[in-house]
């Protein structure tokens, strides 16, 4: 058991304009950890992520990430640090083909590096992309545009990965996709979490999500209605339908 959780955030409150969304929420994921925070369409799961990678500064609490106070670093120096996110909506650029993507997400660890190491890292995290997802390697060269939803999200985690995070954060990951193709996302996600890789998942309730994680959290209305192992909530659905009105066993 490490001393220290790698991610802290502590009584977090921030909003739009003068609207608050999150209020007072706290949230640990210790080392080799994976959370899951789930909640209804408006909860403000997005608007946490955010503050967790640092593109969104908040009103109050903090944010420390691997016992530093990172809660007003911006997102590119957070990046740098071992934070990155998959977001909502992907974020793929449309005319770059697959591999120039890629090259984008490892452009955070450019400064920490000499010019002769960061050309080492971007192969050596390429090569293991292209290990992890097949049909990005296949089709490395094609336009962005020219994916299908599935691999958009595969290019989406794929580019969070260049950075070698110590910390992952997906932002609803299957959003929009087929089931079959949300199973597979799990997947890969799945031998991530073997290989030691400490993930945050947004999802709505979700079992698969439940499936993946150690921990889960819950938010309403900006608040932090529940947190315990995935294992507890699983075995109370009801309790989970008592949320948000949707059985976690009914959406997958
Ligand atoms: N850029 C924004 N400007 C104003 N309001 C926003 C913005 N983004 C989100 N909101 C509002 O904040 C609330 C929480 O949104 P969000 O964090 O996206 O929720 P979730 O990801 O759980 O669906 C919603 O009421 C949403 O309308
Ligand atoms: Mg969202």
């Amino acid at each position: 058991m490490s001393a220290r959780p790698l991610l802290e955030v502590k009584d977090l409150s921030v909003g739009y304009g003068s609207t608050k969304v999150l209020k007072g929420v706290s949230l640990t994921v210790e080392p080799g950890e994976a959370v899951a925070v789930l909640g209804a369409n408006g909860a403000g799961k997005s608007t946490l992520m955010k503050v967790i990678s640092g593109l969104l500064t908040p009103w109050e609490g903090t944010v420390t990430f691997d016992g530093r106070d990172v809660t007003r670093m911006p997102a590119e120096e957070r990046a740098g640090l071992g934070v990155a996110l998959a977001p909502e909506g992907r974020g793929i650029f449309a005319t770059l083909s697959i591999e120039e993507n890629l090259l984008i997400g490892a452009t955070s660890v450019q400064g920490r590096m000499s010019a002769r190491d960061f050309r080492r890292h971007k192969k050596e995290r390429l090569d293991r992309v292209y290990a992890t997802f097949d049909v990005l390697a296949r089709r490395r060269t094609d336009k962005g545009c020219n994916l299908s939803g599935g691999q958009q999200q595969m290019l989406a985690i794929g580019r969070a990965l260049m950075a070698a995070p110590t910390l992952l954060v997906l932002d609803e990951p299957c959003l929009g996709l087929a089931p079959k193709m949300g199973n597979e996302v799990y997947s890969v996600l799945h031998d991530l979490r073997q290989a030691g890789q400490s993930v945050i998942v947004v999802e709505e309730s979700s079992r698969r999500a439940l499936d993946f994680v150690d921990r889960a959290c819950c938010l309403k209305l900006g608040e932090k209605v529940l947190d315990g192992s995935a294992a507890m909530m699983k075995a109370d659905d009801l309790l989970l339908e008592a949320y948000f009105g949707v059985s976690g066993a009914e959406k997958s």
